[in-house]
């Protein structure tokens, strides 16, 4: 897997490419990383990552890097090994009303550039969640993003109703790939209709700033991104994982448990890509981009395809410190091009002819 280069690669040996294009983006030479000078530390200190990721409601982080769920627990469990308060926010594992004991294993493998997964939602239920982390999330400085899942509308509205005015739960991350049980099993993320309704749906029950977690495996995914942006959802997050399938190793049958799983990891960067640069102009909302990041050029290619912050996912089980140093070098790069904010470096790969600037404001420069 590419992560595992990625961990092995030391901080500063190789500078980021970067091919953003934009003029207001200048190339002052990159400071040596290993031991910058006085002057460069303050300037470092000056270097403004926070983003609001739903300026509607107003969720701002302190910078643009956040765990995707499922791939970091309720945030806790890698306390040994990261500072999970320099994070940009958590997003936790996906949670439904009921517990759920998820999916037959084998529910994990391995594939070229990525892993497959069909961990089937295994988690002990909202009000378990509430009652043993929302005390600890409370205490904490970085914001938790409560990913929720159903296979009802009902089911998602109860789950976003118990959340709502929770201690210590900054906002929600609507899982739609899920199957609408009531709709035959068409999930709710490949349908534009039941992506609006679930999205107002949860609007209507709750106040939390509201993400809604695209799927790549639709053939046109501006429609539905625009159908949650219209029905009231802050952020769009993309993607999830991409459907996918192995077979046993004596070719009898499918390998997983649950025969498809879900394909994560750099594999599916491209893909990711494509779709945030996509979305991103169609929509007004922030979009949070996840899939294959790995290092700081691909949390720079998606900020540049019109992402204001990005997710890091299956690369942790390799690398969990990549999480903080994404942040660090992420602040090292604007010193080195002379920025005192990262905002414009978002959007500048957008075509220059996509229509007015977006409602992403300032951080957009056509
Ligand atoms: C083991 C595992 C569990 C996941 N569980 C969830 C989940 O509960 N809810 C969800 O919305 N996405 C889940 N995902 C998808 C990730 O959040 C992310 O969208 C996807 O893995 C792509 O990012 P990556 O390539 O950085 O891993 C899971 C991914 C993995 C690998």
């Amino acid at each position: 897997m590419k992560a595992r280069a990625g961990a092995a690669r030391p901080v500063g040996v190789t500078r980021p490419r970067v091919e953003t294009g934009s003029a207001a983006v200048a190339d002052l030479g990159a400071p040596n990383v290993a031991r910058p000078t006085m002057a460069q530390r303050e300037a470092l200190d000056r270097i403004d990552l926070s983003i609001d990721i739903a300026p509607q409601r107003g969720l701002v982080l302190p910078n643009p890097i956040l765990v995707a769920s499922g791939t970091f627990g309720y945030g806790v469990e890698y306390g040994e090994v990261v500072d999970v308060q320099r994070l940009g926010a958590i997003c936790c594992k996906g949670t439904t009303l009921r517990p759920r004991a998820g999916n037959q294993p084998p529910r994990v493998t391995e594939t070229p550039g990525g892993m497959l997964n069909s961990i089937g939602l295994q988690n002990p239920g909202v009000d378990a969640v509430i009652e043993k982390y929302g005390p600890i999330w409370q205490g904490w400085k970085v914001p938790v993003i409560v990913n929720i899942a159903g296979d009802s509308i009902e089911d998602y509205v109860e789950v976003a109703r118990r959340l709502d005015g929770v201690p210590g739960v900054a906002g929600i991350e609507l899982n739609i790939s899920c199957p609408n049980v009531g709709k035959g099993g068409l999930q709710f993320a490949i349908d534009r209709d039941a992506a609006r309704a679930v999205t107002a749906a949860v609007r209507r029950a709750t106040e939390l700033p509201l993400l809604v977690k695209l799927s790549p495996n639709v053939s046109d995914v501006r429609p539905i991104a625009k159908a949650i942006e219209d029905a009231g959802a802050d952020a769009i997050t993309a993607i999830n994982t991409l459907s996918g399938l192995a077979v046993s190793s004596d070719r009898m049958r499918a390998f997983l448990g649950n025969t498809y799983g879900g394909l994560s990891g750099p594999a599916i960067k491209p893909v990711a890509l494509r779709i945030v640069y996509e979305v991103a102009q169609v929509v007004s909302i922030p979009i949070v981009a996840i899939g294959g990041v790995t290092c700081l050029d691909d949390v720079l290619d998606f900020l540049a395809c019109g992402a204001v912050a990005v997710q890091v996912g299956t690369a942790i089980f390799a690398d969990p410190e990549l999480l903080v140093r994404l942040g660090d070098e992420l602040r090292l790069e604007c010193l080195r091009r002379g920025l005192t904010s990262f905002k414009p470096l978002i959007g500048t790969a957008l075509p220059k002819w996509a229509g007015a600037a977006s409602a992403k404001g300032a951080e957009y420069r056509p």
